[in-house]
């Protein structure tokens, strides 16, 4: 099971990775740093292809209210469209 670690680079995101590949799971780390960017969605589909789970651990801005449901429109979309070319 592939399991996208959104903002795995980070103090969290590290730690869930470090986790999870410990307990067996192929888990990817994604973030600006890597190629993908949340908020304009810079590499989401490549990286969400063949992902069966998305964790999203970044913190791109905390203060805008509504920027989780604009990063996971964007996650969607992205990942409906990679399904539809595979
Ligand atoms: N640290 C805590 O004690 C704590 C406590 C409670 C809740 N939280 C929550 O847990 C989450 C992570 O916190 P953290 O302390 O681990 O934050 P952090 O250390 O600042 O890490 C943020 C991560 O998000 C990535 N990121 C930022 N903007 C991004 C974007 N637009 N697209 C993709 N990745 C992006 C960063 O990498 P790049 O810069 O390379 O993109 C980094 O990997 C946040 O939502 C925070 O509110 C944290």
């Amino acid at each position: 099971m592939k399991i996208i670690v959104i903002g795995g680079t980070g103090l969290i995101g590290s730690k869930v990775v470090t986790k999870l590949r410990n307990s067996g799971f192929e888990a990817v780390a994604a973030s600006r740093t890597s190629g993908v960017d949340t908020l304009t969605g810079r590499g989401l589909a490549d990286v969400l292809a063949k992902a069966s789970v998305v964790i999203d651990l970044s913190n791109p801005m905390s203060r805008c209210r509504s920027w989780a449901q604009i990063a996971f429109r964007k996650a969607a979309t992205c990942a409906r469209s990679s399904r539809r070319r595979s």
